[in-house]
């Protein structure tokens, strides 16, 4: 009763819908009887005090809501408590206009995938998709409208901790992965129902360039490169519908993004065509300030002037875009433009005919952590995890004997889900030795010890467990931990040592230095190999990792990053051989931190090292390393062996508007079967600019019998072949073409065909 009379009292306060019912009716409307305190009102949006993703708070939430001053609230997480803040919108203020409650579901809400450098090394679009589709559906049932998700900076520094966030450092894959998570949370884009959530395409742009891989810093790139190599993920969002993007912290060419016109309105908007919002980050605005543009009302004015629309958590629009319009700084139609297409995203969402339309407590009850979420998730997971190393097969490991489970990262719950699992509930997910004991069944013994604390440093370790992730650090010394993992390996037949970074290492504002696994860890590591017993390495983290000393002495490497809340019960899946491992890194493994940014599609240079060679004088290479990575972009492997053969194209030649078919044999050598991602590089040998060596321009996941072949085929086409010249034209130029198909970017066979 409640419901419906509060939907008709908001009706018959708002204009009269117009015959058309349409959407630009109604906005237009409501906008012409909105002052301009309303408007701009509309352009401000507040966090929440359920957990803090920023350095600031908003305060007096309700009494801004009701005064017209907030359009929308994050970080904010219960559908009763979202019910309560709509209910003093549309009742108690003046035009009743409903908020929008956005979150960062990034990688799943209270089932939570792997982080998303873990979902995209499964190569797996359907699998993302519904790590997505899941996310909307539990965000949804619990009031959430709006998530800032995806997140598709290509990076290729892992110092950088937000590579965690993101795909990696191809923007082919990225743009695949965008377009998934795009077509999970949105839909069709039309919202009829309650289950579907608005995307956020973050950060626009380039943040995961940040120079040294220091989170919010400097960025400067030439626009061949930006469009070439970073831009693409972005622009297949929007592509894909995206209904909002926020504004990266950095700038980008000497100018803020959050301030930037040429992104925001020339690319944006004006090329890409955005029909959505764009939001800043948290306190974006503000922060221009430090970035040396101007005080708080000259950085609100540019940004508006830029082309944003909404101020997450600044209030500089709220405190001085009505000054600057009486200085004539802004105009009342820039105001008009930014509250015109915030409110045309909260009519989409069906907000104005019933804004408790996604508080619906039983969805609440039924559809949030489900068995059948878990499930899923658990599967995902397990399809996330990239075996890095199985010398003598060792795994998969037998489920008989004992088996010591060893490691501070063996018996945490928080740790295992990864970064911005900020609606989770840290309490739920089973420990790896949990997880172990279940899929390890009665004839198997599991032991365990902590073995180590997560750094000797204990203020580094106190940096990287925060946000209520801690590991309990032990107060007993090195040695005395050393001690009790040495009993525990002593009475095991193998030891699975349970190492790598705590949730919290990677993520925002969480940069490192040093990538090996951190010291103390290390240690404990050597002291296991000593015992001469075998050991499997589960390495947790949110980033490429140097591992040279790992890869030499430790005879098998499972990397199951932050694998989310099903991430246990799934690593025993992989370790017990339920399941054949399959996942594929999709950002490069540095042999040393001094090689990067070390990517796989890197330019030929003028003084190339000639292949398979390490070192040559007057080369492009080092005196004290060579310039392969430990493991390259696409690397992965299996319990079983796929051998590449007959790769053929249709023709050695292609005419500028035709194609060409590539194919390839893929079999399965081993004795199970198996997933195998097969993919195809391109390389354009001469261009009017320089070009890179290779270039991912297909993916394609198989499932192969033991013993079984499979022909793989790929369609090459123009706009494959594409790329934007000296003056940033996106042309196609006649030439050789290398195709190269294989397991990963190093490993291919090659052949070449001439486009006319
Ligand atoms: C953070 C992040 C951004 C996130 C936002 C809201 O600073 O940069 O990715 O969506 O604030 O939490």
């Amino acid at each position: 009763m409640k419901k419906t009379f509060l939907s008709l009292l908001l009706l018959c306060s708002l204009p009269v819908l117009s015959q058309d019912n349409g959407q630009d009716t109604f906005v237009q409307n409501l906008l012409s009887q909105m002052t301009l305190e309303e408007k701009i009102g509309q352009l401000n949006l507040s966090a929440g005090e359920d957990f803090s993703t920023g350095q600031a708070q908003s305060t007096n939430i309700a009494g801004k809501i009701k005064n017209g001053q907030i359009t929308g609230i994050f970080n904010i997480k219960g559908v009763d408590k979202i019910r309560e803040m709509q209910r003093i919108a549309v009742e108690e203020s003046r035009l009743k206009i409903p908020l929008i409650f956005g979150m960062d579901v990034i990688h799943g809400y209270e089932t939570v995938f792997p982080i998303p450098l873990g979902l995209a090394s499964t190569w797996n679009m359907e699998a993302i998709e519904q790590s997505a589709r899941i996310a909307a559906l539990e965000a949804s049932a619990d009031g959430i409208h709006w998530t800032f998700s995806p997140m598709v900076d290509i990076a290729r520094d892992p110092r950088w901790g937000r590579i965690a966030e993101g795909s990696g450092e191809d923007p082919f894959l990225g743009g695949a992965v965008a377009q998934a998570m795009v077509k999970g949370y949105q839909g069709d884009n039309t919202y009829t129902g309650n289950d579907r959530i608005m995307a956020c395409v973050k950060h626009y742009a380039l943040y995961g360039a940040s120079e040294a891989g220091r989170d919010y810093n400097t960025v400067d790139m030439s626009r061949i490169r930006m469009f070439n190599e970073y831009m693409y993920p972005y622009q297949a969002a929007v592509e894909a519908g995206a209904e909002s993007v926020m504004a990266s912290f950095n700038e980008v060419d000497g100018v803020p993004a959050t301030a930037n016109k040429w992104l925001m309105t020339d690319i944006l908007r004006n090329t890409w065509h955005l029909k959505g919002f764009i939001v800043t980050d948290y306190t974006g605005i503000e922060e221009m300030t430090a970035h040396g543009i101007g005080d708080l009302q000259t950085v609100s004015a540019r940004a508006l002037d830029a082309g944003i629309d909404m101020d997450m958590v600044s209030e500089g629009f709220l405190s001085t875009l009505a000054q600057s319009f009486k200085e004539g700084k802004i105009t009342e139609e820039q105001i008009n433009t930014a509250c015109y297409r915030v409110l045309v995203a909260k009519y989409k969402l069906g907000l104005f005919t019933d804004p408790y339309k996604f508080c619906d407590t039983q969805r609440a009850k039924t559809q949030i952590y489900t068995p059948e979420h878990r499930s899923i998730a658990r599967k995902i997971a397990a399809e996330s995890f990239v075996l890095l190393k199985n010398a003598d097969d060792v795994l998969p490991l037998k489920k008989q004997g004992t088996i010591a489970v060893i490691g501070p990262m063996a018996n945490t719950r928080s740790n295992i889900l990864g970064a911005w699992s900020v609606s989770a509930d840290l309490s739920k997910p089973a420990t790896l030795v949990e997880g172990l004991k279940e899929v390890s069944g009665k004839n198997t013994r599991i032991v365990y010890a902590k073995g180590s604390n997560l750094t000797e440093d204990a203020e580094y370790e106190k940096r990287s467990t925060g946000t209520g992730h801690t590991l309990y650090r032990d107060n007993q010394t090195n040695e005395q931990l050393l001690n009790e993992a040495l009993s525990a390996a002593q009475k095991a037949d193998v030891i699975v040592a349970a190492l790598g970074e705590a949730s919290e290492m990677s993520g925002e504002s969480s940069s490192r230095t040093d990538l090996n696994i951190p010291d103390v860890q290390q240690d404990l590591l050597k002291a296991l190999l000593k015992t001469g017993k075998p050991v499997v390495l589960v390495l947790f983290t949110g980033r490429p990792l140097t591992l040279t000393w790992e890869q030499e002495n430790v005879p098998a490497i499972l990397n199951v990053w932050h694998g989310g809340s099903e991430a246990a019960g799934a690593i025993g899946d992989v370790l017990f051989g339920d399941v054949n491992p399959g996942g594929k890194l999709v950002a490069t493994f540095p042999k040393n931190v001094g090689q990067i940014p070390l990517y796989y599609n890197h330019k030929n240079t003028g003084r190339p090292l000639p292949e398979g060679k390490w070192f040559e004088k007057y080369r492009s290479n080092y005196l004290d390393v060579d310039n392969e990575p430990l493991y390259p972009f696409g690397y992965g492997l299996s319990y079983t062996q796929f051998e590449y053969s007959d790769v053929k194209l249709s023709s050695s030649t292609m005419e500028a508007n035709g194609n060409l078919t590539a194919s390839v044999t893929v079999t399965n050598k081993g004795q199970r079967a198996g997933a195998e991602v097969v993919q195809l590089y391109i390389r354009d040998r001469e261009g009017s600019v320089t070009r890179p060596v290779k270039e991912l321009k297909g993916f394609e996941k198989v499932f192969i019998e033991a013993g079984q072949s499979k022909e793989i085929t790929f369609q090459i086409t123009p706009g494959l072949l594409k790329f934007y010249n000296y003056h940033l034209e996106y042309v196609l130029e006649p030439g050789e073409f290398d195709v190269m198909i294989g397991g990963n970017s190093r490993d291919v066979k090659t052949i070449r065909f001439t486009l006319h």
